[in-house]
């Protein structure tokens, strides 16, 4: 479809508080009495949402733009200032535990549990709990994605043991520091109350309808309620009542299959019998699926975390849906209730929306501790007319009942593919992550889909217009009435590309600087739309993208679909996550897999073959690390 700007004009959502509008202080009064006391308590969650200008009547994008890129640095514009910081190893600074990165690797796992993980991804900036009003101080939530074993280690997997194991389980998950501007520079409290550590082996509650079900318990933890982790945390999200949402998104490969797997296996992907690539049911034997079937489902899930209390159990929110989960987004209703839009990042996967039951409550976390755990999960139809229909996934209704298979809500939400498929719900090309922009214009990147198209997989369509999608596209709807509405009208905000290619369908429709692979996606106080991409290492330089240079983030201007380059990342990373301090000053962004080799696993007899970004040590290793970008002149980043 073509874009259609002009509706972006209707503005009749106005008094609709989304979660930006809600720490809008211009607009706080619209909903003092309800959301006002949560954000207005302890832990103001919306760091990066605050208003400030200038106005969004003026021009949004006020730098220029930096050319394409493949040097081993960042690269920002003029009059802007890039610094890396909590790369990979780093202490988080837990109290008396302090143990340096080693840049032999060496550090053992313990040590790694007290440290910044691997592999950084979602990211949001919290105010600090004890000092909210402050802009150069608060904490810092991030994903863990995934780990490089050939970076992870000294040898890397030439020997294997329980111990690398173990490590590797501990460069996972989340990562909580306070940070602090000093001098002009950003800094890591340490220690600091509030620094945590959640891993790949930290214990969590589940709630919602698959808590203690059937399919949820082992021989471990026989209730169901009680799992050990959270896995490939890729996309983030944040409530308004302060907490962090992280999403467990390829889990599926961190578990060995049975020689014969069964069709709800099958379905999720998981492998016959063959040793599978990070070798953790060598030495933890919930990772081997034969033998314990049911762990595999008790991964796939949006995990809510409470940065203000570092003893607070995660929660897996099961109600949520379970999915290869890219993001987790936050949108509020006008009658309070929360709406979650999520991507499931995979080939032909489906786009969810869950509406919470309750409304919102004042008193942060603790008011809203089952909020997420009651309410309708939907999943996404887009019809050829532009108009969508969010399909309730709901036990008992349409195919989804007890003579179809499907014999309660804990199995409709455990077996979330199965039903959409039933649903008739649309295949898209990879959701990966979903922002809302100050119109109420929900948008939706989905990053690539070679195998659109290609043989005996599904042809392009309305939503996916492209076979052999190399470049990705955002797609944007808005829902009927508000977000909870049952249907919506959707268009293309843009087809990624490149209009020098001779390639027709790689060419896209982009109104600016070249692009292809969103993946990381979010909208600032001002409304501009800032689209971190992701072009894998094996196809990086190559084919379609080989006039792209480094994977990249560039901004959007909503309202005219203008696109400038931002910043390009350093060699072999990708660029992921992006919060900002609430008076817009400081963008964080984090920087992934920096060097990654086109095998996805690096050398360890060379581990500075593609970068060595960001130490530059001639003994060094590339560490993901976060950036926080600021302008020179100290003005709002973007401007
Ligand atoms: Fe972890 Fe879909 O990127
Ligand atoms: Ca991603
Ligand atoms: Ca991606």
């Amino acid at each position: 479809m073509a874009k259609d700007f002009s509706l972006m004009e209707d503005s009749n959502r106005s008094s609709n508080p989304s979660i930006h509008d809600v720490s809008d202080p211009a607009r706080r009064t619209l909903i003092r009495g309800g959301l006002g006391a949560a954000v207005g308590g302890l832990l103001a969650p919306l760091g990066g949402c605050s208003a400030f200008g200038p106005s969004a009547d003026g021009p949004l994008l006020g730098f220029r733009s930096v050319p394409v890129g493949t040097a081993d640095t960042v690269v920002v514009p003029e009059g802007y200032v890039a610094q890396p910081m909590a790369p990979w190893g780093d202490p988080v600074g837990l109290q008396g535990e302090a143990h340096a990165f080693r840049f032999d690797a060496g550090n053992t796992a313990a040590q790694q549990e007290t440290q910044l993980g691997m592999h950084h991804d979602g990211i949001h900036f919290f105010r600090h709990p004890a000092a909210p009003e402050r802009a150069t101080a608060g904490l810092l939530v991030m994903n863990h994605e995934y780990a490089d074993d050939g970076l992870l280690h000294t040898d890397g997997m030439k020997t294997w043991s329980a111990e690398k194991v173990r490590k590797a389980q501990a460069a996972h998950g989340v990562s909580v520091i306070e940070v602090e501007q000093r001098g002009g520079r950003w800094e890591v409290v340490r220690p600091s109350r509030w620094a945590r550590r959640i891993t790949a082996s930290t214990p969590m509650a589940v709630g919602g309808p698959a808590a203690g079900h059937r399919l949820m318990q082992t021989a471990a933890d026989p209730s169901g309620r009680r799992v050990l982790g959270t896995l490939n945390n890729c996309g983030s999200g944040i409530t308004p009542w302060g907490t962090y949402l992280t999403c467990e998104e390829n889990f599926i490969f961190y578990f060995r299959g049975p020689e014969q797997p069964d069709a709800h296996q099958a379905r999720w992907g998981l492998r016959r019998g063959d040793p599978v690539g990070y070798r953790w049911h060598e030495h933890d034997e919930r990772f081997d699926a034969a033998r314990h079937p049911n762990e595999i489902n008790r991964f796939g899930w949006i995990v809510e975390i409470d940065p203000s209390d570092p003893g607070s159990a995660p929660v897996k929110r099961t109600a949520l849906g379970r999915a290869a989960h890219e993001g987790a987004t936050v949108a509020v209703t006008r009658d309070r209730r929360a709406v979650v839009y999520m991507g499931e990042d995979a080939r032909f996967e489906y786009i969810y929306k869950f509406v919470s039951r309750d409304a919102i409550r004042p008193g942060g976390a603790q008011a809203n501790a089952t909020l997420l755990d009651h309410g309708t999960l939907h999943v996404a139809r887009f019809d050829a007319d532009g108009t969508g229909r969010w399909i309730p996934l709901v036990h008992g209704q349409g195919p989804l009942t007890a003579a179809e298979g499907f014999a309660d809500q804990g199995d409709v939400v455990v077996r979330a593919r199965q039903a959409s498929d039933r649903l008739g719900a649309t295949k898209m090309d990879r959701p990966e992550w979903i922002d809302v922009d100050r119109q109420g214009w929900v948008y939706c990147t989905l990053t690539n889909n070679s195998n659109r198209g290609g043989q005996n997989q599904p042809g392009a369509d309305a939503a996916n217009p492209r076979a052999g999608n190399t470049m990705g596209h955002i797609i944007r709807w808005r829902d009927a009435g508000d977000f909870d509405g049952a249907t919506f009208e959707w268009n293309h905000f843009v087809l990624a590309g490149d209009a020098t290619l001779e390639r027709a369908e790689a060419r896209g429709t982009v109104k600016g600087d070249a692009f292809a692979c969103p993946d990381g996606l979010w909208t600032d106080a001002r409304g501009v739309l800032w689209i971190q991409t992701d072009m894998s290492t094996s196809a990086i330089g190559k084919g379609d993208l080989r006039n792209l240079g480094n994977n990249a983030m560039l901004a959007a201007d909503p309202r005219t679909g203008e696109i400038r380059r931002f910043l390009v990342g350093p060699a072999g990373c990708e660029v992921t996550g992006a919060t900002a301090t609430p008076d817009g000053r400081t963008m964080f962004i984090n920087i992934q897999h920096p060097g990654e080799s086109p095998s996805e696993r690096s050398d360890p007899d060379n581990p500075r073959r593609f970068s060595n970004w960001p130490d530059g040590r001639p003994d060094g290793r590339p560490r993901s690390a976060t950036v926080a970008i600021r302008k020179l002149d100290g003005g709002v980043v973007g401007t």
